[in-house]
């Protein structure tokens, strides 16, 4: 078989190395004659995985003891219900920052639930940047902030996070989860699926503050409630436990690469071979983001039509490029180099980008 780039924005490459490991020991898990599906969740050696899992993400991401970290279902997207119904209650809003599809996702179902309001937009330039925070708007009655951390179909990543002193900071850091190092102290919630830089689908990883799980709890649902899964370790429920495991795989396979810093270090050697051939093509290639906002996981660009943008496509997915169309919602071309993608696929796109703009 020939060679695969893998640039799918989601779900996206893993490493080949955590790939093996799961297939080695797929009938035989740990000696006990089985695969890790067929454990019993409340098995001796299925939690000790679980609790590997809580352990790694809060040592790699310096989580402080007053986090819990959280194994849930449903994806992002049910946070974006999950948040509201827990914090939005008579009289507050859910403040939303948006840069792109899925902040405005996380705000169109905040509405369903409660009062809302948008903090800032940059949709009047069609998601090319992330707003300052001079331009945000907040209320003394915010429930809560919350921002899309990085948007996988715009291709913006925010920088630096703001310092928000008069409600809770929730963000979705669904497409760059553990890319770079963070001050999770900023945050009262992150949550994340895992489909791009943690693991398989199934899986919705949450960290959460201790003095958000009591807010309003009454109200919500049992299996809606992050204490419920706070008070039971993520285990209130059957957990998606293969998925957990493959999380395990990935965070050991992120400790082992020298951890976050390193992650963040290789992250910006590959996304800068991309941003460079765009930006030494003379225009030929045109990124959507402004420059003080490109993204390091979602790199998104246009060739001069959308005829050349097709043609380039195609010719890519011969050589083995897979992945590299944009969103259907916005067209052009999008290379996701998330943490497992090697630095050898991101060389190979740079080498076919300087030589299809030499022949075209
Ligand atoms: C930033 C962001 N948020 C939310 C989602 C939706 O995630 P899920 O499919 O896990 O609900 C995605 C999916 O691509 C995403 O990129």
């Amino acid at each position: 078989m020939t060679a695969v780039y893998n640039f799918n924005a989601g779900p996206s490459a893993l490493p080949k190395e955590v790939l093996q490991r799961a297939q080695a020991e797929l009938t035989n898990f740990n000696g006990t004659g089985m695969s890790v599906m067929e454990l019993s969740h409340r098995s001796k050696d299925y939690e000790a995985v679980h609790q590997n899992a809580i352990d790694l993400l809060k040592e790699l991401y310096n989580i402080p003891d007053q986090y819990k970290v959280l194994f849930l279902q449903g994806g992002a997207s049910l946070q974006f219900s999950m948040i509201p119904l827990q914090f939005l209650k008579e009289g507050t809003i859910g403040n939303y920052i948006l840069t792109g599809s899925w902040s405005e996702k996380a705000l169109k179902e905040a509405k369903l639930i409660g009062k809302t309001a948008i903090a800032a937009s940059t949709k009047e330039n069609n998601y090319q940047s992330i707003p300052t925070s001079n331009e945000f708007q907040f209320n003394k009655n915010d429930a809560y902030v919350h921002l899309t951390s990085n948007n996988t179909i715009f291709g913006t990543q925010w920088q630096d996070f703001p310092t928000i002193d008069h409600a809770p900071l929730i963000a979705d850091m669904s497409s760059d989860i553990l890319s770079r190092p963070i001050d999770v102290e900023k945050f009262g919630l992150i949550y994340a699926g895992a489909q791009k830089n943690l693991g398989p689908s199934g899986v919705t990883v949450a960290i959460i503050k201790e003095d958000l799980l009591e807010v309003n709890v009454d109200q919500v649902p049992t299996v809606l409630r992050y204490k419920t899964h706070a008070d039971s370790n993520s285990l209130y429920h059957t957990p998606p436990t293969f998925a957990i495991y493959m999380l395990n795989q990935v965070l050991t396979w992120v400790k082992e690469q020298g951890g976050v810093n390193a992650i963040q270090k290789r992250n910006e050697e590959k996304a800068k071979l991309i941003y460079d051939a765009i930006d030494e093509s003379n225009g030929f290639y045109r990124g959507h983001a402004e420059k003080d906002a490109r993204s390091l996981m979602n790199i998104t660009f246009n060739l001069p039509t959308e005829d050349d943008n097709q043609k380039f496509l195609s010719k890519a997915k011969e050589l083995g490029f897979v992945g590299l169309n944009g969103h259907r919602s916005v067209g052009g071309c999008r290379a996701s180099t998330y943490n497992a993608v090697p630095l050898e696929a991101c060389v190979a796109l740079r080498e076919y980008m300087d030589s299809y703009r030499a022949s075209n």
